[in-house]
């Protein structure tokens, strides 16, 4: 059996492209099994997951805790706000008391960037970044590539866009390092307060024109405004952000040709993009969501696969 390079998932950044084609080969097997009447395999029957939330979470909590189902998995769901944590006890004992309980697998969302690396030298079992403050979100990066894949064929000379919040986005940096192993081109747009200074040393293209970046693209990857990681003022108004840099019907509808639209959620509707863009055809927000659940399976069983 093929593996992985690694024993945790903490970014894209340490993976392989030879690991990244794997995860996708072995997500389009779950897929097919996903799509059965019987959703289920038992691949990781024996195998106990905890997921460890420490930030709010819709996408990604239910499609690991799908994901370990349909893998046969023990699972144990961990809420920051409604456990010991409230009483200051540290991320380091927590994880160490779960794991007393004979945990294999954690997968963890976390505010601060580094909270995973901190984990993954500390506690035998394997990591799962979930998402760790703004640094990365890998398995986020990582259906969101499968799902270009998916609707184009290939990744490689592809055009991709990334337009919005990408200060404050884990997903920007993670699709940034997936995109580029695959061999797509990558650019970021959004006005200069919302881009980092480090972006061009990335080998992206930086832009703050959204209308001649979606001519440019084949594919626009949409970022929510960080409404809850706007310390300052980075933009004067919600209106005027979507003035400037909201795409709207009008707008591809002026391209001469189809591009394909995505969004990591959740949607700030009306702002970084209106709804009748959300919705359209050219969108595969849904088939994005419905993709997380084949990669997050793949990535669980190859990662258990020294454990099983
Ligand atoms: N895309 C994403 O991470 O969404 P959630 O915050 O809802 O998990």
């Amino acid at each position: 059996m093929k593996t992985l390079s690694t024993r945790h998932l903490i970014g894209i950044k340490d993976l392989t492209e030879d690991d990244i084609h794997l995860i996708f080969e072995t997500a389009d097997n779950f897929k097919e099994v996903i799509n059965r009447p019987i959703k289920k395999v038992p691949s990781l029957r024996d195998i106990t997951v905890a997921n460890l939330f420490f930030e709010s979470s819709t996408r990604t909590r239910v499609s690991f805790e799908l994901a370990e189902r349909r893998l046969s998995a023990d699972i144990v769901n961990f809420t920051a706000s409604t456990s010991s944590v409230s009483k200051g006890e540290t991320l380091l004992d927590t994880v160490n008391n779960i794991l007393a309980m004979k945990v294999d697998m954690v997968v963890m969302r976390h505010p601060a960037p580094g909270a995973c690396a901190f984990l993954s030298r500390r506690v035998s079992a394997n990591i799962i970044n979930a998402g760790d403050g703004t640094h990365e979100h890998p398995t986020q990066a990582l259906l969101d590539a499968y799902s270009i894949r998916e609707r184009l064929g290939n990744v490689a000379g592809k055009k991709v866009a990334i337009i919005g919040d990408i200060l404050h986005s884990r997903v920007a940096l993670s699709n940034v390092f997936c995109l580029q192993k695959l061999g797509a081109r990558v650019r970021v747009c959004g006005p200069p307060t919302l881009i980092p200074k480090y972006y061009p040393a990335l080998g992206v293209e930086v832009s703050h024109n959204v209308r001649e970046t979606l001519a440019w693209c084949d594919v626009a990857n949409v970022l929510r405004i960080q409404m809850e990681r706007q310390d300052i003022r980075y933009f004067p108004s919600l209106r005027e952000y979507h003035q400037y840099f909201g795409i709207t019907r009008q707008m591809l509808d002026a391209l001469e040709h189809d591009i394909v639209l995505m969004h990591p959620g959740p949607i700030n509707r009306g702002v970084e993009l209106t709804s009748d863009v959300a919705d359209s055809r050219q969108s595969i927000i849904l088939q994005q969501v419905e993709n997380g659940v084949a990669i997050r399976m793949a990535v669980l069983y190859l990662l258990a696969a020294e454990r099983v």
